[in-house]
């Protein structure tokens, strides 16, 4: 069965919706997008993501799509009518079809898309084992965080990780860890203090990364926000990555240097459950 996705107002077959080949999210990147987690059939951290979606369309001019006002609504009906019960929902708002210029065009009509996918999330056997992540440059744009489709250096990264046998790469410039390709990164030092890079331009504003810092606060475990080394990392006691599909994850192996027991530790995995427990308590 094909899953009914949205697109500019309509719900329709996915084999159904259509987008121009002239939209300048197709030819120029030019699109922001938000990918929200569905657990039991909910949705999770959904005002976060609303949030860092509005601030994404104001960096970028771009005007907010027809829609925009039930997106809460349109989220759940998707939910509904593809009866997801663990997954996500990925949005994708772009400054929609114009002739091909590299100015903006004055009377946009911006694309608004969603659809859903099925995922094993709480369960995932990813997060009971935990990642092997390898390094890699950081050589992307230098506006991280705003949340654009401009995923290609994410994507080599991942292939590079593929190809060195790993699950996934960190990425690092002027020696001290940016993020993961699609994910916050941190360590916990050998005092079980978590450090992970402070807001900037140079990292995605997670929002999981928002609440699992509040959490870690609640639970009197301290958190430093600032740079760290790779060699800091190699070092820590534990590592490791939060995102909304994710959620906490451990991170056992950086650059083939194994960090504690080889197993996501104690730290990442409380993380892990007060996270679950907490992001299903309040999702909507
Ligand atoms: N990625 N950093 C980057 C570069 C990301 O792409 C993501 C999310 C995050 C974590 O943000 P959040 O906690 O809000 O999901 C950090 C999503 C999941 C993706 O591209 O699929």
């Amino acid at each position: 069965m094909s899953r009914i996705v949205y697109v500019n107002g309509e719900f329709l077959p996915e084999e159904e919706a259509k987008v121009s080949i002239f939209d300048r999210g197709f030819l120029m990147a030019d699109g922001v997008y938000e990918v929200t987690s569905v657990l039991d059939g909910k949705l999770v951290d959904y005002d976060g993501h609303l949030t860092r979606l509005e601030r994404s369309l104001a960096e970028l001019d771009m005007p907010e799509p027809d829609g925009m006002d039930a997106l809460l609504e349109i989220h759940r009906e998707l939910v509904s009518r593809n009866n997801l019960k663990e997954g996500c929902v990925y949005l994708q708002i772009t400054r929609g079809p114009a002739d091909r210029d590299f100015l903006y065009p004055e009377t946009p009509k911006p694309t608004l898309v969603l659809f859903t996918l099925a995922m094993t999330l709480r369960r995932s056997p990813k997060a009971e084992k935990g990642l092997r992540v390898i390094s890699i440059d950081d050589l992307r744009w230098g506006r991280r965080d705003i949340k654009t489709v401009q995923l290609l250096y994410p994507s080599m990264g991942k292939m590079m990780a593929k190809h060195a046998g790993a699950d996934d790469a960190w990425m690092v410039e002027n020696g001290h860890v940016t993020e993961g390709t699609s994910n916050n990164a941190y360590i916990v030092t050998q005092d079980g203090t978590i450090v992970t890079r402070q807001l900037s331009h140079d990292i995605l504003h997670g929002i999981t990364r928002a609440a699992v810092l509040r959490f870690a606060r609640e639970a009197q475990i301290k958190v430093e926000e600032r740079p760290f080394t790779l060699d800091e990392a190699k070092a820590a006691s534990e590592a490791f990555i939060t995102s909304a599909t994710t959620f906490v994850t451990g991170v056992v192996e950086i650059d083939g240097v194994q960090l504690g027991d080889g197993t996501p530790g104690p730290v990442s995995r409380r993380l892990r459950e007060i996270y679950l427990e907490e992001a299903a308590k309040q999702a909507v």
